[in-house]
């Protein structure tokens, strides 16, 4: 094969590549539906909480009502960071911005795992446990801390998403408000073969711990073509300012050879069912709760990246004005979708010690023909 046949073949980015058997999740990109271990994510988000969702993620099945009061108790049992994780995140150098915390603070979990040498499918799964309970309490310690506030303790009275926003503000949010973060953070728990899933799966399958596995996870998130479009749809919303300013920034942006921050995915062709539900969520919103202001400025550049060029939005789009609406700082749209994600990365990571095999891609090279080495003086 010519190397500009083999150059043909190439995926760019693992498009249409199919690179692993999993019972975690499915996408049906045409209809416009995801599931997670069989059921539709839009009917969990509805009914469900963050915490029944991530059992059924880690066991494949939903628990009963004993199996769900034990598991919630061992969440809640490792919600609080260690004093050395505490002193970690008081000490970072520099102002690190919280995602960058976030993936240092996972990273250093590991030197106070009590028995680093198990790597049993029983010691990871605690080890998860222990990483996606703790995630929250990571981000929100460090936020109080850059704000220059002391530091909330985790309350064992509240769920895991109404103790988040407990941690973060230090009030205890009303009902609504907790069902809101608890369905967004339903809606963002798990997506297949996303890049920081694959990341995951990718630094799992050398048989790396799975604190590395995370820690890769939370910088592939990080990037703005992925968890960080949340945020960068806020700032356009904000930078567009009112509904009747969208057709011409659009326009512009589109002209520019732009990306609209939200838009497009590789996988879903007729819209994402997540952003459907999440619009949904920001209709509800009545001043009381939320601002109603955003949604009439985030459907109109829902219509006009459509009308310009057929774009569907992303859950990115509509979670930024939810999140916004709901009192959420922008620099914290992404930890929180990190918080959210923390399940689906552990499901997969557990998936690929399962059943294990190195991932490692070919590349068709393209670089100068073989030579030979020439000493460095004897080089021009
Ligand atoms: N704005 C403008 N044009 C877009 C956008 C967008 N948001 N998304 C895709 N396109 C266009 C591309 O310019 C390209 O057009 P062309 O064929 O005329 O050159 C075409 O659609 C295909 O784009 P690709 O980049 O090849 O699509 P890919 O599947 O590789 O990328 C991605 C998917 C990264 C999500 C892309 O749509 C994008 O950059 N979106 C903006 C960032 C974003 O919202 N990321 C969040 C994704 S969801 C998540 O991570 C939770």
């Amino acid at each position: 094969m010519s190397m500009w046949e083999a150059e043909e073949k190439v995926a760019r980015g693992l498009a249409g590549v199919v690179a692993a058997v999993t019972r975690i999740s499915h996408i049906d990109g045409e209809k416009g539906e995801l599931s997670y271990c069989g059921y539709d994510a839009t009917e969990l988000a509805r009914n469900s909480s963050f915490e029944e969702v991530c059992y059924l993620l880690l066991h494949d099945e939903l628990p009963n009502a004993r199996q769900l009061a034990a598991f919630k108790q061992q969440m809640l049992d490792n919600r609080q960071i260690s004093p050395a994780l505490l002193e970690l995140l008081r000490n970072l150098p520099g102002a690190p911005k919280p995602m960058d915390a976030l993936r240092t603070a996972v990273s250093s979990m590991s030197a106070t795992d009590s028995s680093p040498s198990d790597v049993s499918r029983s010691a990871n799964m605690r080890r998860a446990i222990r990483i996606i309970s703790q995630m929250p309490t990571i981000v929100a310690t460090h936020w109080r801390l850059r704000q220059g506030e002391k530091p909330i303790d985790p309350d064992p009275s509240l769920g895991h998403a109404a103790n988040f926003i407990y941690m973060l503000f230090g009030r205890a949010p009303r009902d609504i408000e907790a069902r809101f973060t608890d369905m967004a953070m339903i809606l963002m728990a798990e997506h297949g073969l996303n890049a920081s899933t694959f990341a995951a799966r990718v630094t799992a399958a050398t048989l790396a711990d799975i604190y590395a596995a995370f820690t890769t996870a939370i910088g592939t998130l990080a990037g703005p073509l992925h968890g960080s479009a949340n945020a960068e749809a806020m700032k356009m919303l904000l930078e567009i300012g009112s509904p009747d300013k969208v057709e011409s920034y659009i326009r512009g942006q589109l002209m520019a050879g732009k990306r609209i921050m939200g838009f497009g995915h590789r996988v879903y062709k007729t819209g994402d069912p997540r952003a459907m539900l999440l619009r949904e969520v920001l209709a509800t919103m009545d001043g009381e709760v939320g601002n109603p202001r955003w949604l009439s400025m985030a459907m109109e550049v829902e219509d006009q990246a459509h009308r310009q060029k057929g774009l569907y939005p992303n859950v990115d789009f509509y979670c930024a004005p939810t999140l916004y609406s709901l009192g959420f700082p922008m620099e914290l749209f992404t930890p929180l979708f990190a918080c959210s994600r923390s399940v689906g990365w552990a499901a997969h990571i557990l998936e690929q010690y399962d059943d294990n095999r190195v991932i490692r891609p070919d590349a068709v090279y393209k670089g100068a023909p073989r030579r030979s080495y020439i000493p460095c003086e004897e080089r021009k």
